[in-house]
């Protein structure tokens, strides 16, 4: 059971790749976590910036068009062939990886500006997640900025839970949209965030979510983004 929810996200997300899964914009509070943190708050030079589990490169393609170096990681092939197609000059810097990788061997100590992991986080297990804190920690210069998002209790994913299992809860989708769709996540109360994510220091602990269709609900998550300090 460890080794089908170790892997069963990754192996879902390289089916749907396949099936054309992806988008091609980054979400807003991308756009506004730049913005107003890392350009307005912290006044931050653009350097190197890793995106965990970038699927098809969305958010790094915003991020190269501010003037960051774009890397990042993910389990899809799918994905990470695309991300190579949209950023050509930079395809070196993609890498399909396992699901607990070693990013350090990748990127070495002390490389990265920002360390991002958008609506990825949640589908490891505790054990995974810190490792994979770990290793941000490692990668972040002094001062560098880590920036993850978590799916909230509140999120309407909450009510397809079927079972639990490990960190997991198993969800059967219900939903006339998501109907016959299974998933495992590892859902956060916000007081865990900060354990979680340390040793980064909390400079915000929010959320976002949307609502479009009625019969679906809020989609909340936990916007934490912290420092190396
Ligand atoms: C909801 S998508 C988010 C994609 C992207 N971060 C974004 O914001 O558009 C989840 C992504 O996590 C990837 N993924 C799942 N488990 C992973 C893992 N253990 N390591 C790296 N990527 C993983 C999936 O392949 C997929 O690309």
């Amino acid at each position: 059971m460890e080794t089908f929810t170790k892997t069963y996200n990754a192996e879902d997300y390289e089916t749907r790749y396949k099936k054309g899964y992806g988008h091609a914009y980054p979400e807003s509070h991308i756009i506004r976590i730049h913005r107003q943190i890392l350009e307005w708050e912290l006044n931050l030079s653009p350097g190197k910036i890793f995106d965990f589990g970038c699927g098809t490169g969305a958010n790094l393609g915003y991020f190269l068009n501010q003037g960051y170096q774009p890397y990042g990681c993910d389990t899809s092939a799918t994905a990470i062939e695309q991300c190579k197609k949209y950023m050509p000059s930079h395809a070196n810097n993609f890498y399909n990886t396992e699901v607990s990788p070693n990013l350090v061997q990748l990127m070495g100590e002390e490389s990265l500006t920002v360390f991002m992991s958008n609506q990825v986080l949640y589908f490891l297990s505790d054990e995974d997640i810190k490792k994979v804190v770990e290793q941000a920690y490692k990668m972040l210069k002094p001062g560098g900025v880590f920036i993850a998002s978590m799916m909230s209790y509140a999120c309407w994913y909450i009510r397809q839970v079927s079972g639990v299992v490990g960190d997991f809860k198993e969800l059967k989708f219900t939903s006339p949209r998501e109907k016959g769709i299974t998933s495992m996540i590892n859902f956060k109360h916000k007081d865990e965030l900060p354990s979680l994510f340390s040793p980064f220091k909390k400079l915000h602990l929010g959320s976002y979510a949307n609502h479009i269709r009625e019969e679906e609900g809020p989609t909340e998550h936990w916007l934490f983004v912290g420092i190396k300090a």
